[in-house]
């Protein structure tokens, strides 16, 4: 299940990346080389166009056609000097190491640059305009619809909407995921943009601290997750209601409020959003806090191919045979790719918390809520909760 969902938020990203599997067009002249790479081929490359590799990585020598022992070229069982090093780049030499660890036997593995490319291009351009973007909107939102405000009468009478332990979990949930989005933006950002203004000193104490509170409090955010599924899940399972109130647009640009249970159909996206990216954020995050002991692309993109979804998408067949340094790198990428969505989609969820709805905060401060302010957004979960306190006053003895 877990995988399978994996599997599913994973096609969202590697689209890009799958079509740099394509075969090119032509296959270009080598003849002048030998069949060895040509000018053109390293010139390609750095352009960081596509470059079918097979001529490389199927050329790393024939052990039928090995000289005899006697032979001077003997000693290398068929495979030239260059032959053997492109085997050891592509995976699959036959290497035994003096040194244990399941990445020990990766010699050369040449998909650094394009991670490291990508890591500092396209992922902190769209991550930022991503983060920017959403607080843009949000600003516009406000200026165009307003604060939400409690439309009819205050009752002065409050409801308990949160017991303290719901608190404690969303507040453990929200300060973790504060405390790794910003830990996680000043390693992310800091190459490019703290270096340089703060210089290497002060940036080497800061990612110091960052990358110890990052490991560290991630374990708070994987208990709050748990506790928030657990607490929350029955509150948030798809309903007829959810229907009705999305059509309405949850009655933010009209008058009148849907009904709604304990949690709208927005809440229910922000519910199911917060578990399965912040579960895949979790696992990924797992993969890297003990580098090559948990290793789930390769995995995934074989679901992937099996399913026919890579095909179904157009990235064709999936790379299975990834080095262990490899997964390290989609899970770095996979990681962050994910954070960046869910930090915008929580932006937008602090806004409504606190800027964007009169009342709404109460809910998680004290845990209570203005009896109004429930009726207007939640009245079917107010007549829920009316109708459980009835029973009690009608079985309440009158004092006599
Ligand atoms: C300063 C930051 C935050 C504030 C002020 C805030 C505020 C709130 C409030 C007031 C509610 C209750 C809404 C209601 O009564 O209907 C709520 C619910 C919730 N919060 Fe937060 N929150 C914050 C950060 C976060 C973070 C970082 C996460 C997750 C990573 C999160 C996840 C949730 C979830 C899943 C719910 C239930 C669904 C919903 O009401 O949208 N919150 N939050």
């Amino acid at each position: 299940m877990f995988r399978t969902l994996i599997a599913l938020l994973l096609t969202m990203s590697f689209v890009t990346m799958g079509h740099a599997q394509d075969a090119p067009a032509t296959v270009p002249d080598r003849s002048a080389t030998g069949g060895a790479q040509t000018l053109e081929d390293i010139l390609a490359r750095q352009r960081g166009e596509k470059v079918d590799n097979g001529f490389r990585s199927d050329a790393t020598g024939d052990p039928n056609n090995a000289a005899a022992p006697s032979n001077q070229l003997g000693t290398l069982g068929g495979a030239s000097d260059p032959e053997l090093w492109r085997a050891l780049r592509f995976g699959s030499a036959d290497i035994t190491a003096s040194n244990n660890g399941p990445a020990a036997t990766t010699l050369v593995q040449d998909g650094g640059m394009r991670w490291l490319r990508f890591r500092q291009g396209p992922l902190l351009t769209y991550g930022s305009y991503l983060l920017g973007g959403t607080l843009l909107l949000l600003a516009l939102f406000y200026l165009v619809r307003g604060r939400i405000r409690i439309d009819g009468v205050k009752t002065g009478h409050k409801i308990e909407r949160f017991k303290a332990i719901e608190r404690f979990g969303h507040w453990l949930l929200a300060g973790s995921f504060i405390l790794l989005g910003l830990t996680g933006l000043i390693s992310l950002f800091g190459r490019k943009f703290l270096i340089p203004t703060f210089g290497h000193e002060a940036f080497s104490t800061l990612a110091v601290a960052s990358k110890w509170v990052h490991n560290n409090v991630s374990w708070a955010f994987m208990i709050a997750l748990v506790m928030i599924f657990v607490m929350w899940v029955i509150h948030n399972l798809p309903d007829r209601t959810d229907i009705n109130w999305l059509l309405k647009g949850g009655g933010i640009f009209s008058k009148g409020h849907p009904p709604a249970k304990k949690f709208n159909a927005g809440q229910k996206l922000i519910f199911w959003s917060v578990i399965l990216l912040g579960a895949s954020i979790s696992v990924s995050g797992l993969s890297l806090l003990f580098p090559f002991e948990i290793n789930i692309f390769a995995a995934t993109f074989a679901k992937l191919n099996a399913f026919g979804i890579s095909e179904l998408l157009g990235l064709g067949e999936l790379r299975t045979d990834l080095a262990p340094h490899e997964e390290m790198q989609y899970a770095q990428l996979w990681h962050a790719i994910v954070s960046f969505v869910l930090m915008a989609i929580i932006f937008a969820h602090i806004y409504i918390g606190t800027l964007g709805m009169e009342g709404a905060y109460d809910a998680m401060g004290s845990g209570e809520v203005e009896e109004q302010w429930a009726r207007e957004h939640h009245s079917l979960w107010v007549d829920e909760v009316k109708a459980k306190e009835k029973p009690n006053t009608e079985n309440a003895t009158p004092a006599e």
